[in-house]
Order: C-alpha cells, then sequence, then structure tokens
C-alpha cells in the first residue's frame, strides 16, 4: 500500500465507522430492527465504497463532512446485499465480518427487514444531502437505482444463483461479476464523479475504470476463498466449492485466475490515465485490491 492511500485510508476509515451506526441511531424504528441493522454496520468491513467515492470526489475538489453521509449510503446499500447474500436461501453463511451472519442472530425475517430498512434508507440519505443540488441528486439516486437493482448488483446476484452447479464460460461469468460487484463499485466512483462535477467524459473513464476495478475486486475474491485465512478475512473460505460456483480460479486454474487479475488490474490503470484529473489514489486502490488478503 502506498503512504498516500494509507495516510487516506487512516484518515477517512474512522469517520465513516463513526457515522454508520449513527445514521441508523436516530430512526424512529422498532428496536429490534434498529438493532439488526446496526449489528451488520458495526461488524466492520473494509469499507472500500465509501473510500473509492470519497477518493473519486478528491481528485476533483476537497472532501467535505457532508460527503461522508453520501459515502456511508453506499456502505448501507453494500452491506444490505450481504445480509441477504448470507440467507440460508442464497449462500447460507454463518460468518461475516467476524461475527455471526445477521439472521443468525436476529432470524431471517429480521435479516431481510434489515437489509431492506438499509437499501431504502441509503436513498433518504442521498435525498437529504444538503450541499448537493437538486439535479447531483436525482443523478444519483439514478445511477444508484440501476447499479444496486435488477440491471446491476440484484440481477448479478439473480444471475450467480442461476449458475450454481453449471459450468458457465468465462463470458458468463464475467456477466455475473461485472454486476453483483462491479456495479456498486461503479456507483461509488461515478457517484464521486457527480459530486466532484467531474467533466461528462471523465464519469464514462471513471466507469470504464469502476468496471475492470470490479473484476479484479472479486476474482481476488473468488481466489481468497480458496487461498485465504479465515480469521484474516472475517468469513469462511472453500464455500465456492462448497456451493458448485463457478470462478475464475475453477474455469481457468489458479495461475490463469492470477493472470487475469493483473490484465484487469491493467487495464483499469489505463481507463484511469483518460481522465482529467489522474487519481494516483485511485491506482493504489487497483494495486491494494490485487494484493488484498481480506
Ligand atoms: C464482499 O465485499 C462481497 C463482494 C462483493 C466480494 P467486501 O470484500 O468489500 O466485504 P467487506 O465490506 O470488507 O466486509
Ligand atoms: C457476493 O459475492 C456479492 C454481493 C454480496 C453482491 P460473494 O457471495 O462471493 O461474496 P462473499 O464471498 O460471500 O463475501
Ligand atoms: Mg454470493
Ligand atoms: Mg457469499
Ligand atoms: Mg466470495
Amino acid at each position: 500500500m502506498t503512504p498516500e492511500l494509507e495516510s487516506f485510508i487512516n484518515t477517512h476509515k474512522d469517520e465513516i465507522d463513526h457515522r454508520l451506526p449513527a445514521y441508523i441511531m436516530d430512526l424512529e424504528c422498532p428496536q429490534k430492527l434498529k438493532e439488526a441493522m446496526i449489528y451488520s454496520l458495526k461488524a466492520g468491513g473494509k469499507r472500500i465504497r465509501p473510500l473509492l467515492m470519497l477518493a473519486s470526489i478528491s481528485s476533483y475538489r476537497q472532501i467535505e463532512a457532508e460527503d461522508y453521509k453520501a459515502a456511508c449510503s453506499i456502505e448501507m446499500v453494500h452491506t444490505y446485499s450481504l445480509i441477504h447474500d448470507d440467507l440460508p436461501a442464497m449462500d447460507d453463511d454463518d460468518y461475516r465480518r467476524g461475527q455471526w451472519t445477521n439472521h443468525k442472530v436476529y432470524g431471517e425475517a429480521f435479516a431481510v427487514l434489515a437489509g431492506d430498512a438499509l437499501l431504502t434508507n441509503a436513498f433518504a440519505m442521498i435525498g437529504s444531502l444538503s450541499q448537493a443540488d437538486d439535479i447531483q441528486k436525482v443523478k444519483l439516486m439514478n445511477e444508484l437505482s440501476k447499479d444496486a437493482g435488477a440491471e446491476g448488483m440484484v440481477g448479478g446476484q439473480a444471475a450467480d444463483l442461476e449458475g450454481e452447479n453449471k459450468l458457465l464460460s468465462q463470458n458468463e461469468l464475467e456477466y455475473i461479476h461485472y454486476r453483483k460487484t462491479a456495479a456498486l463499485l461503479q456507483f461509488s466512483i461515478a457517484a464521486g464523479g457527480i459530486l466532484g462535477r467531474a467533466p461528462e467524459q471523465d464519469l464514462k473513464q471513471l466507469r470504464l475504470f469502476a468496471q475492470e476495478m470490479g473484476l479484479v475486486f472479486q476474482i481476488r475474491d473468488d481466489i481468497l476463498d480458496i487461498e485465504g485465512d479465515e480469521a484474516e478475512m472475517g468469513k469462511a473460505t472453500g464455500r465456492d466449492e462448497g456451493k458448485n460456483k463457478s470462478t475464475y480460479p475453477s474455469l481457468l486454474t489458479m495461475e490463469g485466475a492470477k493472470d487475469k487479475l493483473y490484465h484487469h488490474a491493467q487495464q483499469a490503470k489505463a481507463s484511469l490515465q483518460s481522465t482529467s484529473a489522474y487519481s494516483a489514489l485511485l491506482s493504489a486502490f487497483v494495486d491494494y485490491t490485487v494484493t488484498r488478503l481480506h
């Protein structure tokens, strides 16, 4: 990790960690729902999506206090996706972020509801941004609904489930990865551009960057599911094989998967070169994603 990236993460991650539960604490809703939402938000996690949003903003202007609110909104959507991903009806996982999965503690119904509420409230958070103008807010909501919805993350999760117990082609696997993982990274990075009033041409390049980065992120996740350390990652390994999922390592061998990882990391960096505000920080995020251990 470059010193610049390390200091960026040190500066902003604590702020994100503190603010996330605070936003939920203020909501007027049944106590158990609130607890279930806060339980998964407080469990930790790398906060890569909000950090990417802040890094993307910082290519165009200084980060302001309200940017944390926008950044926390994508972490809420991501956390919802994890709570639902772990349900018995989906990946059926017991551990997440170093603790019991949400449904193990609050039951399946409350895990579903906590996820629903995190998703819906994320839009309310964007709506309540006071520094962004209405056009920026509508753009953010549009992008988020697309990237999180049927054409984005949810569509990818559906295709991922349908792909279990089948031998997928590399194209089919790419389709899944672009949607289930890259789509939320795309929102994070494009939202940073929107909030920073990046030129339209930059937004295009940033989305391409995020798509490549998303593939890198999920290929690394699939590699860590085989090679990773459970304690370090805070989730069980060997789950993809257990569920008979096609992954880059299963289709291309471990060596082939690592070649793809480096290839897409290069592609990501190439897209970044064509933006008007080159970001050494976003480039450092790519290298971190290639080598991350959790
Ligand atoms: C896990 O995401 C799910 C994937 C899309 C691979 P992260 O690896 O970002 O999980 P946390 O947020 O750090 O727990
Ligand atoms: C999940 O992918 C991606 C989303 C939650 C959208 P995985 O199922 O591989 O994520 P992990 O390994 O459980 O974190
Ligand atoms: Mg899954
Ligand atoms: Mg899973
Ligand atoms: Mg995985």
